[in-house]
């Protein structure tokens, strides 16, 4: 069966309303996608959009559904198999930075993981503490504390990717022409009129991540690349290309992710004051904080794309092969048969803390977790350490002004003034 739209009203919002507005991704859903996950949670926990790009779409909402369609072998990533979904995006830019394990699937998808996974020990991660706390404090020193500062500029923005760098080993000059090249990208990336600057920087990005490579393997050291480059999966060890992908989606993935997530933790905080207010009275808190943080206004809104490898029945509906799978972690994280009340952000939660989706679930669960709860940890203590008294500079309606971009792949704030 599918479950196809049909009218109905929840809070005064049909169900074929909420179909429209998740496939038209229409501003008033990119404000507040959350009312119109409600009505699809309730009524069409798995749905039929209008095709994307002639191609078959589903959106799915609820908890126990995404949970199972993340961990379902049926539904693959790998976007050159089966529909060639890819090119319809993107044509033939980024081809092979794109070729990485988020977009890819077993055997391939397990051996890329294995090698990263492998690299990206706890001590990597704990090494990097000193480096972020300095950064964080050098980037909260420049604030001015008599005017109002954007907080994504100042300091959401620039520390996650500096963050990575320092993981890979950029440094220096070389890190400011990689930040510059890489938001050529990312900027250009859905821009029809940007194809030339992002085919150049694209080009300068894959000959400087061969070149890094290149250096490391002539002199090897006991940091996150060399490993990376000498581990091995079953005696094979990561070819030149499959590094360069790597290098870049962990800059790709890891950054915007966490410069959002910031945001919206202290988005959250500075609104709900008496959460703030038992997080600054007990900091053991923090931990849980962060995990509801996360599970109330994750970063990553839907999952990336995914596609039926052959018929798949997920909570009594029927996806056929070739359909595109969208699962909305955001929505899945707001089902009350999982999480009571869950519209109430309660930093006390005890139980369920790290059943979220916020970091994914399944084969391609976020990589980069343990660091990205690191840089919460590191990013909040220190803004509630020496910006106790901070507040909104807007009234919340105006400072919560969300992303509009053309996919509800991220959920954050162009501006967070305070
Ligand atoms: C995958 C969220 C930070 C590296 C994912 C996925 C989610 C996610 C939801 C799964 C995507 C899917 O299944 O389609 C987040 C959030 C972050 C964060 C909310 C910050 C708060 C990071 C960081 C890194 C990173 C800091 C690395 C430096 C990755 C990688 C994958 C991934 C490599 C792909 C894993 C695979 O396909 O096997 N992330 N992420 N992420 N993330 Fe993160």
């Amino acid at each position: 069966m599918t479950t196809e739209p049909t009218a109905a009203v929840n809070d005064g919002l049909g169900l074929d309303e909420a179909v429209k507005a998740a496939t038209l991704s229409t501003p008033e859903y990119r404000q507040c996608p959350h009312p119109y996950y409600k009505v699809l949670r309730e009524q069409a926990p798995v749905v039929r959009l209008t095709p994307r790009h002639g191609v078959d779409t589903y959106l799915i909402t609820r908890y126990e559904e995404a949970h199972a369609a993340l961990a379902d072998p049926r539904i693959g990533k790998d976007m050159h198999e089966g529909i060639d979904l890819y090119h319809a995006l993107f044509g033939d830019a980024c081809e092979t930075l794109d070729d990485n394990l988020l977009f890819a699937d077993p055997p391939r998808h397990t051996r890329l993981r294995h090698i990263a996974k492998t690299a990206f020990t706890p001590r990597h991660v704990k090494d990097l503490r000193p480096h972020i706390e300095e950064l964080a404090n050098e980037l909260l020193d420049r604030c001015p504390t008599d005017e109002p500062v954007d907080l994504m500029k100042a300091f959401a923005l620039p520390l996650p990717v500096m963050v990575i760098c320092e993981l890979l080993g950029i440094v220096g000059v070389e890190r400011t022409e990689v930040l510059k090249w890489f938001s050529v990208v990312t900027r250009s990336r859905f821009s029809k009129d940007m194809k030339d600057d992002l085919v150049e920087a694209e080009h300068w990005l894959r000959d400087y991540f061969t070149e890094h490579i290149r250096c490391t393997r002539a002199n090897p050291t006991d940091d996150f690349l060399t490993v990376l480059v000498q581990t091995r999966h079953e005696e094979e060890a990561l070819t030149d290309d499959e590094l360069v992908s790597m290098i870049w989606v962990l800059l790709f993935a890891g950054h915007k992710t966490t410069t959002l997530q910031i945001g919206n933790s202290v988005f959250n905080l500075l609104t709900h004051p008496e959460q703030l207010r038992a997080l600054q009275e007990d900091r053991e808190l923090m931990p849980q904080a962060i995990e509801e943080l996360l599970r109330y206004e994750g970063s990553v809104e839907t999952s990336t794309f995914r596609y039926a490898l052959e018929d798949v029945e997920i909570g009594g509906t029927v996806i056929p092969q070739g359909a595109i799978v969208q699962i909305a972690l955001t929505g899945a994280n707001r089902d009350p048969e999982k999480f009571p009340a869950p519209d109430t952000l309660d930093i006390t939660r005890e139980h369920l803390q790290r059943e979220h989706l916020g970091f994914g679930f399944g084969p391609h669960f976020c990589l980069g977790a343990p660091l990205a709860r690191l840089e919460l940890e590191i990013c909040l203590t220190a803004l509630l350490d020496r910006f106790p008294d901070m507040v909104l500079a807007l009234p919340d309606s105006d400072a919560g002004d969300w992303l509009k971009g053309p996919f509800p792949a991220f959920r954050g704030l162009e501006k967070l003034p305070v």
